[in-house]
């Protein structure tokens, strides 16, 4: 549901960005200077507003398939694979605590969060979806 939401605000901010960039592009020229100023405090806002729906509140399932999955999928250097339970078991013994630890700093070919930029709840939970569908059992943490 609230992916399409995500979406939504994602392309209006970026849209609404677009519009004010043109709308500067298309000032005569000699007012560019009041233009912007004018201006940079919409940009801001809609900035703002974009980045917000790009690292908000996706699920594990969303940030697995556009990070993680690059890796994991096809077990990319060693990544142990989505499914994978033998692969898996050791390092679930850890908990969700110690993969929470590692997946955040990085662990050899693994890069700190993946390379993503997914926030601390995003990262767990993408942790928990991966883990739950090779063997575990994990708690999604609840938000806050
Ligand atoms: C560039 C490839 C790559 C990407 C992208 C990637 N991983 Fe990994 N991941 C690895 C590799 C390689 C390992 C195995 C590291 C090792 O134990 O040497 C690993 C291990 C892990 C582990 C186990 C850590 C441990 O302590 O055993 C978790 C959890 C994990 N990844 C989660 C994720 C999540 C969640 C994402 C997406 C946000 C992600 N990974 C994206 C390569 C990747």
């Amino acid at each position: 549901m609230f992916h399409l939401n995500n979406r939504a605000l994602a392309a209006a901010g970026l849209l609404a960005l677009s519009v004010s960039v043109f709308a500067m592009g298309s000032r005569p020229k000699g007012d560019d200077e009041g233009t912007n100023k004018r201006i940079a405090p919409v940009a801001r806002v809609e900035l703002a507003a974009a980045a917000a729906a790009a690292s908000g509140d996706r699920s594990g399932e969303q940030i697995y398939k556009i990070v993680c999955n690059a890796c994991h999928d096809a077990g990319v250097a060693n990544a142990p694979k989505l499914g994978d339970k033998a692969a898996w078991a050791p390092r679930l013994a850890q908990g969700l605590d110690g993969l929470v630890k590692s997946a955040t700093v990085g662990k050899n070919a693994m890069p700190p969060k993946g390379g993503s930029d997914a926030n601390p709840l995003e990262l767990a939970r993408a942790i928990v979806y991966l883990a739950n569908k090779s063997g575990g059992n994990l708690k999604e943490p609840a938000a806050k």
